[in-house]
């Protein structure tokens, strides 16, 4: 049986635990982090892509951005397509300048990985039956198995980073959370395929078959999806007919339609709305999909992550500074602000731009003319473009210890 000390313990290996590691690493804080999958299982999990100006900005204060800047594609606009026309919507001249990134996650992972290896802190792979205990103690324990060997780890701090089906948030004892969920009656079936794309730009399209999203990871590959079934068989869809109905539902008036290429990979996945409340227990703090699980219409996902982990290491580094626990206290209420803004811009996003097996010709046309208007009037573009490319955050990057 090892047994081992740190400040706060990690668990996940994902965009938040990682991103917290390096956040506590700048301000001298030791963490552990305790990840279940293999590096190149994490590495390899195709994930979505767009990444928030204030997440470009943390990337970069926190020196972690060398890749993203070489190889990251900046779009300061985006198209919404219906009805066989596509209207452009200019983010930065929107916003005062502002833009999103599309950046794999993958390739975040990635970096924030070959960060932590340099730092030499702790970072366990392949870690084996992980549970958390003592929670509601000042020394709260995370045990787990590595190799042959027992660890036990205690911290003054535990970190939840462990995504949607991780341990952390179903060790809270019950009656604690507060669970809010939303389910869809769809899904996403997602393509990458071998295909300079045809738009430098993401195009969110509603056909009457169904949502369907181009976007691009670099320009040589693009990225695809289609609304479907929640529950459908990958099967039922050789490339051939993956082609055609992206096709289909993307081609506009005016003869834009993505580029065919060789599918390298697919899959399907559900979608769904989801929040736990408060975002603390003890000592134990939820970080990201642990916490919160939003539509990927909205493209929020990793960009909610990476506002809970900047929160909670600004609280940490206060705690270790001077001993204050006021900013921990203030964790959950400040990150669930902007949590339940994503949640409502994703729904909004999500339900203006599918169609619903039980939608009525009420709904098509309602929604029909909610993408007119958006299109249509500068106000709502607004709206639109400010909540894309990110609210502004509630605390400073100097309050956890980056440059502003
Ligand atoms: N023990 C240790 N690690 C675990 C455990 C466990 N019991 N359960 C899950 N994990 C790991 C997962 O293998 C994963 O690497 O926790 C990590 C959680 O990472 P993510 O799921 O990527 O979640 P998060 O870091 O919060 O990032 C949110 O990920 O799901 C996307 O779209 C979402 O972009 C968003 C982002
Ligand atoms: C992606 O490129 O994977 C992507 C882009 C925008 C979204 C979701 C996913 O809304």
């Amino acid at each position: 049986m090892g047994s081992l000390r740190t400040q706060v313990g990690i668990i996940g290996a994902g965009p938040a635990g990682l991103m917290l590691g390096h956040l506590l690493h700048l301000n001298g804080i030791d963490s552990v982090i305790v990840e279940n999958r293999s590096r190149e299982y994490v590495i390899d999990r195709v994930r979505a892509g767009v990444l928030e100006q204030g997440t470009v900005d943390l990337l970069h204060a926190m020196g972690v951005a060398g890749n993203l800047q070489r190889e990251g594609l900046r779009h300061d606009g985006l198209y919404i397509s219906f009805q066989g026309q596509r209207h452009h919507i200019n983010l930065t001249e929107l916003t005062g300048g502002r833009a999103i990134t599309v950046y794999g996650q993958n390739e975040v992972v990635k970096d924030l990985i070959d960060a932590r290896v340099a730092t030499s802190r702790p970072l366990y792979f392949e870690a084996e039956h992980v549970s958390v205990g003592a929670l509601d103690s000042s020394s709260p324990v995370i045990r787990f198995r590595h190799g042959d060997v027992d660890h036990d780890l205690r911290c003054d701090v535990i970190a939840g980073c462990d995504g949607f089906h991780g341990v952390c948030r179903p060790s809270i004892p019950a009656g604690v959370l507060s669970m809010y969920e939303r389910t869809y009656p769809f899904g996403w079936l997602g393509i990458l395929a071998e295909a300079a794309p045809s738009s430098d730009e993401l195009v969110y399209t509603l056909h009457e078959r169904g949502f369907a999203l181009f976007s691009m990871r670099s320009p040589k590959i693009t990225r695809l999806y289609l609304q479907v079934p929640p529950d459908e068989p990958i099967e039922k869809w050789p490339d051939d007919a993956i082609w055609e109905e992206m096709r289909t539902r993307m081609t506009t008036r005016d003869g834009w339609t993505p580029t065919v290429g060789r599918i390298i990979q697919k899959g399907v996945t559900p979608m769904r709305s989801f929040v736990a409340a408060p975002m603390r227990y003890g000592r134990l703090f939820l970080a990201g999909d642990s916490a919160h699980i939003v539509p990927p219409t909205g493209a929020k996902g990793l960009n909610l992550a990476a506002s809970d982990v900047l929160v909670l290491a600004s609280a940490l580094k206060a705690f270790y500074e001077g001993g204050r626990t006021e900013r921990l206290d203030e964790y959950s209420d400040i990150c669930l602000r902007r949590v339940w803004k994503a949640q409502r811009f994703s729904w909004w996003m999500t339900s203006t731009l599918h169609r619903a097996p039980e939608e009525t010709a009420f709904d098509h046309q309602r929604q029909i003319a909610d993408l007119d208007y958006l299109t249509s009037s500068r106000a709502a573009m607004t709206s639109l473009a400010e909540q894309y490319v990110g609210l502004p955050a509630e605390v400073s990057f100097a309050s956890a210890g980056l440059p502003s």
